[in-house]
């Protein structure tokens, strides 16, 4: 069997340290083991648009940004197809039969879209095309053969619903040869990464609560955002016992740190655990860890930095490539969504005596 990797964002804002740790590190990992027949990255603006109907602008400016995104995180063009999704337009056709094996008191129950739809104030006016993006979704991997998608813990569901389709389309249909791959998901086997805290400490770090970094801040940005930070709120006094539990530098620590930065950074520790330590036991400092931490991570973003103002003198370059890209994943999706039709007996022309 082949091992198509497939998966994507919403171009709704730039990428942020969750999406990092939730996958893109993951995403990186894959491309550079190099252990997969084709690798697609969906920039999903036709699902963006399922609650942005009116906000065109900001959908179609972020697209590039998400790719600039990828590229200055490590995502190499040259070994993954990154594309944009409304250019494959067969995926529609997928849908929109697809759509028929799924009732709506299913997409009611998928969790990811339950707490959408509550942020979203949607209880009461919510878009068809909303509620159906997990079925939208499930076309985006099953229409390329997807194997495995690398990506954050909020996405379960959606794999979830895509494997369910894959059963009903070979239960209702039973095709004669195999039309798709059931696809599985692979997340960070640690939990607070697949849903990194966002810098108050209470809810996932994402765009729309205001409390991410973001892969594109710059210097003074991060060190602001990394004092204001959560960490205890019983951690008052210097000498006061601190809780690492719920401390999101630590959290944020726990994800970026590596043993150098110790050596390079602060020598006095060795590595985390002794630094989590003197913590608990009182007599360190939250600026003292928010010190460190601001240098952890600007030692992670230089890199980005440096490719992102390089990706920024080739905007053009890259929509060319987003653009062809997009035509080879439409052939891709078209062969077989050909296969499909078969499988469900209405390519018409296959009646056609010859
Ligand atoms: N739902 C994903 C997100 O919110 C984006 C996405 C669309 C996706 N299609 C996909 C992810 C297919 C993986 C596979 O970011």
């Amino acid at each position: 069997m082949k091992n198509i990797i497939l998966t994507g964002d919403r171009p709704t804002g730039n990428l942020h340290l969750g999406h990092y740790i939730g996958s893109l590190q993951k995403r990186i990992e894959l491309q550079n083991e190099g252990n997969y027949d084709k690798y697609y990255i969906m920039i999903a603006d036709t699902q963006a648009l399922t609650d942005n109907a009116d906000r065109v602008d900001k959908v179609k400016n972020n697209i590039i940004q998400v790719a600039i995104d990828y590229i200055s995180a490590g995502i190499d063009p040259t070994k993954v197809n990154i594309f944009i999704q409304s250019m494959v337009s067969e995926l529609h056709e997928f849908t929109g039969y697809f759509m028929n094996l799924v009732t709506l008191s299913r997409l009611q129950r998928n969790p990811t879209i339950k707490e959408e739809i509550k942020q979203r104030g949607f209880e009461t006016s919510l878009p068809i095309g909303f509620i159906n993006y997990p079925v939208s979704q499930a076309s985006d991997i099953l229409a390329f053969g997807t194997t495995i998608a690398p990506v954050g813990g909020d996405q379960l569901p959606m794999f979830e619903q895509a494997r369910e389709i894959y059963h009903s389309f070979n239960n209702t249909y039973q095709p004669k040869e195999e039309v798709f791959v059931l696809p599985k998901a692979i997340v960070s086997e640690n939990k607070a990464f697949q849903r990194l805290p966002g810098l108050d400490g209470k809810l996932k770090m994402s765009k729309s609560a205001g409390n991410s970094i973001y892969l594109c801040d710059d210097s003074e940005t991060v060190k602001e955002k990394v004092m204001k930070a959560y960490t205890d709120a019983n951690h008052i006094k210097v000498t006061d016992p601190g809780q690492i539990e719920g401390n999101v530098v630590f959290t944020y620590l726990d994800a970026f740190c590596k043993e150098h930065h110790f050596a390079e950074f602060l020598p006095e520790y060795k590595n985390l655990q002794e630094l989590k330590d003197h913590y608990t036991r009182g007599g360190l400092g939250d600026v003292k860890v928010k010190k460190f931490l601001i240098n952890v991570l600007e030692d992670f973003l230089k890199p980005i930095r440096e490719r992102r103002a390089k990706c920024l003198e080739h905007i053009d370059d890259i929509y060319n490539m987003l653009f062809e890209n997009s035509r080879l994943a439409s052939l891709d999706a078209k062969a077989r969504l050909e296969k499909m039709k078969d499988a469900m007996g209405i390519n018409y022309k296959n009646l056609l005596s010859k």
